[in-house]
C-alpha cells in the first residue's frame, strides 16, 4: 500500500465540450486501478468537472487553451518528484488506453529501471482533411530519428512509464508546445540513456479527431525550432533510409505534405507583414472631381476604389493595414472605419505636407516598426491577386519586390530596367528616354531595408523623394530586387479617361450577377449582368444592357437606356436618355434626348437638354459635383 501511495498518474487532458465524461471515466477507472495512487490531473481548456475533482487527488488547470504536451508533461513530472513518487505513470486522459494494460506494464517492468514507451498496436490516423495521416506520423517521427537516431516507431503513444521514478531528477524541460512535448519528453529518456522497452499493447479503437491541418503543421514548425532541422530535411531522410522510417506513409504524400508546409509557412511569414496604403494626394489629373472626393474613393462599378485595395490585402492574409492620409482625411476615415468591415484593423497616419511616396514611407515609420510591409498605391487597380506576388517575396528573403508590367506609354511610370540575367539593375522615375517598357505597378513589397534606402535618397526634379530612387539605392548597395511581371490589367486610376477604363475592367472581369432587388416593368429588356439595387423602380419600356450596375433608389424612366458598362450611384433619375460606358454618381438627374457615352457625370447633377432629337447625338461630358447643364 505504501508502495503504492508513492505512483502517481498523471492524466493530462485537454477539455472541450463533448468529452467530459471520456475525462472522467479514465480518472474514473485509474482510481479503480489504482486506489492508493496519487492520481493527478494536468487541464487546459474548459474549467475541470466536480466529479473530477472528487475523483483526482489534485486537479490543475493550467489554461484555457491548448498549449501542447510540453507543459503537462512538466507539470506531472514536478508535481511526480515534489510528492517523493517512486513510480511515475504518464497518460492521456482520454479514453485511448486501458488502465489494466497500465497495471500490466507496472507489474512487468515495476522493480526495473527503464523507462517504458509502448508501442501501439494500431496507430491512429490523423487523416482528416488534405492531410495523410500515417505520412504525417512518419514525418514527426522522422525529427527524433534524424536528429537523435530515436529509433522507436511509435514515440508518441501517449503512455509513459517511469517504474524508477528517480530517473527523472535530471531531466530538462522547457515545456515545448505541440506535439513537441512528447518529442522532448523522449530525447530526455535518450539523452539521459535510460534503457526504453517498448512492448507492443492494444489501445481502444476510436477515430481520433487532433488531426486538424494548423496544429500538424504548428508542430512542424516546433519540431523544425527544437530539433534544428526542417522538415524538408526529415523529409530527405525518409526518403533515403524507408526501411526505417516509413510504417504506412508513402513518398508522394511526403512531397505533397512538404509542399503544403512550405505554402503555411509562407502565409504565416504574409500574415505577419503589414500593409501601407496610400490615400492622400491632390488628384490634381482627375479634377475637377477631386475638389469635392478624394480620389482613392472615386466609385468604380458604384464601389470606392479603396474597398477593392482594402479587400484583396485582406484577401492576401495581411491584417494590419496603415492608411496615409492627407486632404479629405475625414472622408477616407469615413468610408473605412476601423477595418472590422474587413476582418482586419486600420490605422490611419497623417502626411499633411505631401513630399513624395517615400516620404510617405517615413511618415509610417513608427507604424510599420521592423515589420516587411506591402505598400499599395491607393489609386492603383489591378485584376490579379496578391498570393503569389507576397509568397515570391517572403521566400526570396530579398529586400524588395516590385510588380512590373509592359506598357506602351513608359515614360509616364517609374521604370526598371532588366539585365540579361534577369536581374534588376536600374529604376529611373519617368524617364524622357525610358530604357525599357517595364513600368513600375504602384504594388510593392518591402523588408526595412528601405529605410536605410530613404535616407540616402535626394529630392528629385519635382522636389519629391521618389520610391523609385530609394529602390534604386537598394540596388546600389548591392541588394536583391524580386520582381514580377503581370500580364492582367492594371489601371492608375489618375484620370477620368483611367477611371472609364476601370468600371470597363472591373464590370468585364466580375460581371455583375443579375440582381434584381428592386421593380422591373414588364415591359422593359434586361439582357446581361445588370445590378438593381433596393427601392430602384425600372418604368416602362426602357432597356437596361449588361455589364451594367444601377444603385439603390434609382427611378430609370420609360424610353431609356442604359449601358452596357454603365455604373449609376444611388438615387439617380434618368429619364429619355441613352447612357453608356459612363460613370454616373449618387443623386444626379438626367432627363434629356441625347446619347451620353463614355461620360463621368458627379454627384448631385442635373443634366437637361431642349432638343427633341433622341439617340442620334452624341456627347462625352467630365461634369463635377453639383453641376447643372443643358446639353
Ligand atoms: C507613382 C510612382 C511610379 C509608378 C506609379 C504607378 O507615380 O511614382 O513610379 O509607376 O505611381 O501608379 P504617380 O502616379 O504618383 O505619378
Amino acid at each position: 500500500m505504501e508502495i503504492e501511495r508513492k505512483l502517481v498518474i498523471g492524466l493530462r487532458t485537454y477539455l472541450v465540450q463533448g468529452n467530459f465524461k471520456e475525462c472522467e471515466d479514465q480518472v474514473e477507472d485509474a482510481r479503480r486501478a489504482f486506489p492508493y495512487a496519487f492520481i493527478y490531473l494536468a487541464a487546459c481548456g474548459l474549467p475541470p468537472s466536480e466529479k473530477m475533482r472528487a475523483t483526482a487527488d489534485e486537479v490543475t488547470h493550467y489554461s484555457t487553451e491548448p498549449l501542447g504536451l510540453g507543459v503537462p508533461n512538466k507539470l506531472i513530472i514536478e508535481k511526480a518528484l515534489a510528492e517523493g513518487a517512486l513510480q511515475l505513470v504518464i497518460v492521456d486522459g482520454d479514453r485511448q488506453h486501458f488502465m489494466a494494460t497500465v497495471k500490466d506494464l507496472l507489474d512487468k517492468y515495476g522493480q526495473r529501471s527503464v523507462a517504458v514507451i509502448p508501442e501501439r498496436k494500431k496507430r491512429f490516423l490523423f487523416s482528416r482533411e488534405e492531410l495523410h495521416g500515417p505520412t504525417v506520423e512518419d514525418l514527426l517521427n522522422g525529427f527524433l530519428r534524424l536528429s537523435f537516431g530515436c529509433n522507436l516507431k511509435d514515440p508518441a503513444p501517449g503512455l509513459y512509464l517511469f517504474p524508477n521514478a528517480r530517473t527523472l531528477s535530471g531531466f530538462k524541460f522547457n515545456a515545448q508546445h505541440s506535439w513537441v512535448g512528447d518529442a522532448e519528453l523522449v530525447k530526455n529518456v535518450f539523452t539521459h540513456k535510460l534503457a526504453v522497452e517498448s512492448p507492443e499493447i492494444s489501445v481502444r479503437e476510436k477515430t481520433y479527431s487532433i488531426s486538424r491541418r494548423d496544429l500538424v503543421f504548428n508542430s512542424f514548425l516546433e519540431s523544425e525550432k527544437f530539433f534544428g532541422v526542417t522538415l524538408a530535411e526529415v523529409a530527405e531522410f525518409i526518403k533515403t533510409h524507408p526501411e526505417e522510417s516509413l510504417f504506412g506513409g508513402n513518398f508522394f504524400e511526403i512531397d505533397r505534405t512538404v509542399e503544403a508546409f512550405g505554402g503555411f509557412r509562407s502565409q504565416l511569414k504574409i500574415k505577419g507583414m503589414k500593409a501601407l496604403v496610400l490615400a492622400g494626394g491632390k488628384g490634381t489629373r482627375l479634377k475637377p472631381f477631386t475638389h469635392t472626393i478624394q480620389k482613392q474613393l472615386f466609385p468604380i462599378a458604384n464601389k470606392p476604389v479603396l474597398h477593392y485595395i482594402i479587400e484583396k490585402i485582406v484577401r492576401a492574409g495581411i491584417r494590419e493595414i496603415g492608411v496615409i492620409v492627407g486632404p479629405n482625411k475625414d472622408q477616407v476615415k469615413n468610408a473605412l472605419g476601423d477595418g472590422s468591415k474587413w476582418n482586419c484593423s486600420i490605422t490611419y497616419i497623417d502626411q499633411d505636407d505631401p513630399a513624395g511616396l517615400a516620404h510617405a514611407v517615413l511618415t509610417a515609420k513608427d507604424f510599420l516598426g521592423e515589420s516587411s510591409f506591402l505598400m499599395y498605391l491607393g489609386d492603383n487597380l489591378l485584376r490579379d491577386e496578391l498570393g503569389d506576388f507576397l509568397k515570391e517575396f517572403v521566400d526570396s528573403g530579398f529586400a524588395a519586390s516590385l510588380t512590373l508590367k509592359r506598357v506602351a506609354n513608359p515614360a509616364n511610370y517609374g521604370i526598371a530596367e532588366i539585365d540579361s540575367h534577369g536581374r534588376i539593375v536600374r529604376l529611373l522615375e519617368k524617364p524622357k528616354n525610358p530604357p525599357s517598357d517595364l513600368a513600375i505597378v504602384g504594388i510593392y513589397a518591402f523588408t526595412h531595408k528601405i529605410f536605410g534606402a530613404i535616407g540616402r535618397t535626394k529630392p528629385s526634379a519635382r522636389g519629391e523623394l521618389e520610391i523609385t530612387d530609394a529602390i534604386q539605392q537598394l540596388c546600389e548597395k548591392k541588394e536583391n530586387i524580386n520582381y514580377r511581371i503581370i500580364d492582367g490589367w492594371w489601371e492608375d486610376t489618375g484620370t477620368p479617361e483611367s477611371l472609364l477604363d476601370a468600371n470597363v475592367l472591373i464590370l468585364s472581369s466580375a460581371p455583375p450577377t443579375p440582381a434584381v432587388k428592386g421593380k422591373v416593368s414588364k415591359t422593359a429588356v434586361v439582357k446581361g449582368g445588370v445590378e438593381i439595387g433596393e427601392g430602384t423602380v425600372i418604368e416602362g419600356d426602357c432597356v437596361l444592357l449588361g455589364p451594367s450596375v444601377i444603385g439603390a433608389h434609382c427611378v430609370i424612366g420609360s424610353g431609356a437606356l442604359i449601358g452596357p458598362y454603365s455604373s449609376i450611384g444611388d438615387n439617380c433619375s434618368i429619364r429619355n436618355a441613352q447612357v453608356l460606358g459612363s460613370i454616373v454618381l449618387e443623386d444626379t438627374a438626367i432627363d434629356c434626348t441625347k446619347q451620353i457615352i463614355f461620360s463621368v457625370i458627379g454627384k448631385n447633377c442635373r443634366i437637361t437638354s431642349d432638343s427633341p432629337s433622341k439617340g442620334i447625338d452624341k456627347v462625352t461630358l467630365r461634369i463635377g459635383d453639383d453641376t447643372s447643364i443643358k446639353v
